[in-house]
């Protein structure tokens, strides 16, 4: 393979709540996440004292943040995509002086970084946000959220500016419509108007911490988040390739307001054909005229789509109610697996855009064995990641300017969708079980040579 640019950034990443723990640490309040432990499609769960979840201390990156930075940094990452837990900083949301023992602790987790030449990529809302604007507000279905919001993405701006000059706004922004009490703090959201409210709140949010960030930090870039939910149609019926369009735009739309500073004409035409009314204020609008820098995206499989009722019937309950792609194999987990798809996704979002890509999320969640003499062979991990960044390289090579690769969960840590510690991602494995029964320890696996490799080559190790 050919290298990737000397400028390209390395690394991996990481959410607050599925490494940290520490869940009422350092003054903390809880958080969405830590109300639903058996993660983001589970159950709402009132936390009472004694009681624990998975989560609570998740792989204690609160407590051992050192000694895994170190590993990270024996692997060669120049940068680690982390997110602050917006509970350590404004506990309830909604106090107007921010916590100081949650400021302090990000201060010595940049530091530690720096340390290590390890830049720092900052997502200010990993699927979490305090559960007392949730429980006292309704979560993003008002209004006043955005200005909680707002003095959070300020607060943490001004502190770490000389620390931190590469931020996202919220994660997988456009899951708010598949999971919104994740997405936007919506405990039983009753209509799509409402939910679409609410995004619409997080959309004027997200645009007024870019333009926090740029008069804060006029030399650091903020980016979007988008979940990059490629779908192809099952078959060439122009039904289904109209159809496929319309699905694509259902997350691409984010990405269009976000990039272009305006609702496209396609989503007004959604809202009026489903007699969807937005509260859409002058100041708004205004605001949301401040665009990202960046387009940031995860990327794990894509899906098809089709107009056929029977093939949609049988992938109900999937993720997202994707069809499944007859030419690719799944993960154990049933995603997809679709190498080629990342081309194609970071040159349609190129050509949509023209503004500079960063994959910040791509990995394989797998089950891990350890043989007898302690190591783990985890090839077909190397075999996805490969193929992945050999599809990098490939649309570098098509002109699209891409910043940097950050593969998801470096180190072993809870899931998101079912919080699982056996679903695992990491180069590095974690000694924990899905019951939370474990030692904790970090073990080197296969990969983790393997990565170092490609990061110290610049990607000429890479198998095309
Ligand atoms: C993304 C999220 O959806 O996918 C991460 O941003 C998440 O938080 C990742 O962990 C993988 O999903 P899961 O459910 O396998 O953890």
């Amino acid at each position: 393979m050919k290298p990737f640019p000397q400028a390209f950034l390395w690394g991996g990443a990481i959410a607050a709540n599925q490494v940290e723990g520490a869940y009422q640490e350092g003054g903390k309040g809880l958080s969405t996440s830590d109300v639903q432990p058996k993660g983001i499609f589970g159950d709402v769960v009132e936390r009472v004292p004694g009681d624990s979840g998975i989560k609570d201390i998740a792989i204690d990156f609160y407590h051992r943040y050192p000694e895994d930075i170190a590993l990270f940094n024996e692997m060669g990452f120049t940068c680690l995509r982390v997110s602050v837990a917006w509970t350590r900083i404004f506990p309830q949301g909604d106090e107007t002086q921010p916590n100081e023992a949650g400021l302090a602790f990000y201060d010595k987790l940049f530091d530690e970084l720096a340390s290590h030449n390890i830049q720092p990529m900052v997502t200010l809302s990993h699927y979490e946000m305090p559960w007392g604007l949730v429980n006292n507000y309704g979560g993003w279905g008002d209004r006043r959220v955005i200005g909680f919001f707002e003095r959070y993405a300020r607060t943490v701006f001004t502190r770490y500016k000389e620390k931190v000059k590469l931020w996202l706004t919220f994660n997988e922004i456009n899951m708010s419509l598949h999971a919104p009490l994740t997405g936007v703090g919506l405990k039983a959201p009753g209509s799509e108007a409402e939910i679409y409210q609410a995004i619409h709140h997080q959309l004027v949010a997200s645009a007024l911490a870019v333009k926090a960030c740029h008069d804060i930090i006029p030399d650091a870039r903020i980016g979007n988040m988008l979940l990059g939910g490629l779908m192809y149609p099952l078959t060439c019926k122009p039904d289904d390739v109209l159809e496929t369009m319309q699905q694509n735009r259902t997350w691409l739309f984010f990405g269009d307001i976000q990039c272009r500073g305006e609702y496209p004409g396609y989503m007004l035409r959604y809202f009026r054909d489903n007699h969807i009314q937005l509260n859409i204020t002058e100041e708004d609008r205004a605001a949301l005229k401040e665009t990202i820098d960046f387009i940031s995206f995860s990327y794990y499989m894509t899906g098809c789509v089709t107009t056929d009722e029977e093939e949609n019937q049988k992938a109900r309950g999937n993720i997202l109610s994707m069809v499944p792609n007859p030419h690719l194999k799944s993960s154990e987990w049933g995603w997809q697996i679709d190498p080629v798809g990342l081309r194609i996704l970071l040159n349609l979002l190129w050509d949509r855009y023209q503004k500079p890509l960063f994959i910040v999320e791509n990995g394989l969640g797998a089950k891990d064995k350890i043989e007898a003499d302690g190591s783990i062979n985890d090839t077909y991990r190397i075999s996805y990641l490969n193929d992945h960044l050999v599809q990098v390289g490939e649309a570098i090579e098509d002109g699209v300017q891409v910043l940097g690769y950050t593969c998801w969960g470096p180190i072993d840590l809870v899931s998101a969708s079912k919080a699982e510690m056996s679903k695992r991602y990491g180069f590095i494995y974690v000694d924990r079980d899905d019951d939370g029964n474990g030692t904790l320890e970090r073990r080197r696996k296969a990969s983790f040579n393997w990565y170092k490799e490609v990061i110290a080559t610049r990607g000429a190790s890479l198998k095309p």
